[in-house]
Formats: structure tokens, C-alpha cells, sequence
């Protein structure tokens, strides 16, 4: 038996549309959803696009809602108002490292302040009846630079995971239920491999259960992950989204003994689901950026994808889209099914 199966929370990416899809792929499926960053100050500020990011469907008793902010005070407040939707918990993000939103001091500025982060996740802990996560990574980017001959305990400068360890034996203690960790440093990008020798290292100091995420590829990578623990997919998820699907037959294979049955997606036909959905569940004004997220990722399963995804790029409406995704098919028929599920 494996740990549930989790999605990564991604901007312009991880909403209902892309849930659905992946949902459609599993059937009812044990896989964690998640929608995009919820900002607390927006969230509380009641702005007209927040009730499109608080879509829970199509499992609100999957799903968990990422809260992020600098200021512990409308953290609180916003956790509170989650925690009164349906749905299976809240996640604060501590591991968003992207500059815009570390700058104002929420996502993975908080592992900067160790004091400061445990008192705000006490509060909220206190405001909410839910389950309480936080996803983090290796450490803020001042926090030693890890070489590659690292090891857990013994870095080069001996020190990031004796800080991490420490960090998250504090949110235990606050009442912290999981924990995520996407084993970079903030400042690192996706070149560097994660390292998940410290998802394992960080399993075996806490009580709770802590997820791993970053570079899983492949189903089978993904099936291999989950036998340890919990495992949360990003990117591979876009790519392809019946990688959990793909995972659970797997799983199945081997326990029934028999060899995985060899399958095929029609990438034209997904996709074309994926821009239904898209226009169903997401406003007008998000289409397109949504839309070249998605394809930014999933036309890395073409041949000529970089081609086909500039194309895209070039076109205005879902509709121009859908248009320039169907030529390409009829000019390149051969391209549209893909065996065996591909890879990263
Ligand atoms: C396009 C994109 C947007 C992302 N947005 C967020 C975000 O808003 N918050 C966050 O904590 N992580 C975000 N991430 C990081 C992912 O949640 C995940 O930690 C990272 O992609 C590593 O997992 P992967 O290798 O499976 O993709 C984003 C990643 C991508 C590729």
C-alpha cells in the first residue's frame, strides 16, 4: 500500500480545470488536490476574482487551500474563514521562493525567522479545526549553500539540516500535522537536483508524516516515491496528467502480479478537454494565461513541441488555441496518441 498521491500548488496552474482533468484520468482516485496560493490579504480584502481561486471542486474533501502573506495577524484571520469552507485542510506556504512574493516577506521568507514563524503558525493553528500543513524547503537561500557532496547532517558548512530539523520539530510542536518539503534552498532553481535524501533524513526526526516533492518524472518514479511516503507532483502533473492514474495501475500490476497494461493517451483529445474545462471553471479574464501555462508543460510531449507551443503563444482567444491544436493534429496525425504514458 502507498501514501496518498499529491498535487503541487502551482500559479495559473493547479485550478478546478486542471483538477477536473486529472480527476477524469483517476476516477476517484487518493490523490490530494490542491488550489493555487491563496493570498491572505486578498482573500480578506474580498477582491472579485478570489471566489475563482476558492473553487474546491472537484473534490472539496481532497483539497486543501495554500495560504500565503507576510503578516501573521491576517494569516489568522484568513485561516479562520478557510477553515469554515469544505475541504480537507490548510497548507502554509513557507516554500514559495519566487522573488515577488518572498519580498514581502511570506512563502520562504519565513524560514528566515524561526521565533516569528513558530508563534504565527501557533495562532493559526488556534483559529483552525482543520488539518494544519505547511510546505517548505531546505531553507531560506542565506542558509548555507549546499554542495553536491552533501549529506543530511554533515553539509559543508554542517548546517542546513540541523536548522531544518530544528524548524520543523517547532511546527510539530505547534500542532503542525504534515509537512511538505520540496528539498531545494529558496534561491535555488530547477537545474539543481532536489535532494531527497533530506525528505528521508527529515521522515525519520518527526512524528508527523512529511511529504516529498520535486523532479518526479514518470509514474513509475512517482509509485516508487509513494512507497516511502508521501509524494506530491508538480510540473510531470501538467505534463501528464494521468501520471496518478498511471501510478495506481501500476501499483495494481504489481500487486496482482501481472505486467503493468501497456496504455495510450490521445494527447490531442486531453488537451482539447483541458480548454472545455478551462472555459467551464475559470473566467474569461484568466483563459489565456492559464491557457499557455498548461501548454508550456504539455507540448513538451511532442516532437516538435517548442514549435507547436510558440504557435500557441501567438493566438488571442481559447478559440484561436483550440484552432492551432487541431491543425497541428490533422497535419500530424501520427503524433496525437502517446504510448505508455511518457515522461519528463
Ligand atoms: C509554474 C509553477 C508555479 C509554481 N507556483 C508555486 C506556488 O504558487 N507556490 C508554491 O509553493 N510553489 C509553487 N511552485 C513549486 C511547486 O509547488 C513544486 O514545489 C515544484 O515545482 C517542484 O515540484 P516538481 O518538480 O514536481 O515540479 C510552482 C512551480 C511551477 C513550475
Amino acid at each position: 500500500m502507498f501514501a496518498p498521491f499529491m498535487l503541487a500548488p502551482m500559479a495559473e496552474i493547479s485550478h478546478r480545470a486542471l483538477r477536473e482533468l486529472i480527476e477524469g484520468f483517476t476516477g476517484g482516485g487518493q490523490i490530494e488536490y490542491v488550489t493555487e496560493m491563496i493570498s491572505a490579504g486578498a482573500l480578506l480584502g474580498g477582491g472579485p476574482v478570489e471566489r475563482w481561486y476558492l473553487d474546491a471542486g472537484p473534490c472539496p474533501g481532497r483539497l486543501v487551500y495554500p495560504l500565503t502573506g507576510p503578516d501573521p495577524d491576517r494569516l489568522e484571520r484568513a485561516a479562520a474563514l478557510l477553515d469554515r469552507r469544505d475541504c480537507l485542510g490548510i497548507d502554509l506556504n513557507m516554500g514559495c521562493a519566487a522573488p515577488a512574493i518572498r519580498r514581502t516577506g511570506a512563502g520562504a521568507a519565513w524560514m528566515g525567522d524561526m521565533g516569528r514563524a513558530l508563534s504565527m503558525v501557533g495562532r493559526v493553528r488556534k483559529a483552525v479545526r482543520r488539518r494544519l500543513s505547511v510546505k517548505l524547503r531546505l531553507g531560506p537561500p542565506n542558509r548555507g549553500q549546499a554542495g553536491p557532496r552533501e549529506t543530511p547532517r554533515a553539509g559543508p558548512d554542517g548546517e542546513p539540516f540541523e536548522y531544518l530539523a530544528r524548524f520543523c520539530r517547532g511546527l510539530e510542536a505547534e500542532g503542525v500535522q504534515l509537512i511538505t518539503l520540496h528539498p531545494r534552498l529558496a534561491g535555488e532553481k530547477f537545474k539543481r537536483r532536489a535532494r531527497w535524501e533530506y525528505v528521508e533524513a527529515l521522515r525519520r526526526e518527526l512524528g508527523i508524516p512529511v511529504a516529498g516533492n520535486g523532479d518526479i518524472g514518470s509514474a513509475a518514479e512517482l509509485l516508487r516515491r509513494a512507497k516511502e511516503g508521501r509524494a506530491m507532483v508538480g510540473r510531470a502533473a501538467v505534463r501528464q496528467p494521468w501520471i496518478f492514474a498511471e501510478a495506481r495501475r501500476m501499483a495494481d500490476a504489481e500487486r496482482s502480479g501481472g505486467p503493468p497494461a501497456r496504455r495510450s493517451v490521445n494527447l490531442e483529445e486531453t488537451a482539447l478537454r483541458f480548454l472545455e474545462l478551462l472555459a467551464r471553471y475559470q473566467p474569461p479574464e484568466f483563459h489565456l494565461s492559464r491557457a499557455r501555462r498548461f501548454f508550456g508543460f504539455f507540448c513538451g510531449n511532442l516532437k516538435w513541441g517548442t514549435s507547436v507551443n510558440n504557435l500557441l503563444n501567438r493566438e488571442e482567444s481559447l478559440q484561436g488555441i483550440e484552432r492551432a491544436w487541431r491543425g497541428y493534429f490533422s497535419a500530424h496525425p501520427e503524433e496525437s496518441r502517446l504510448y505508455g504514458g511518457g515522461g519528463m
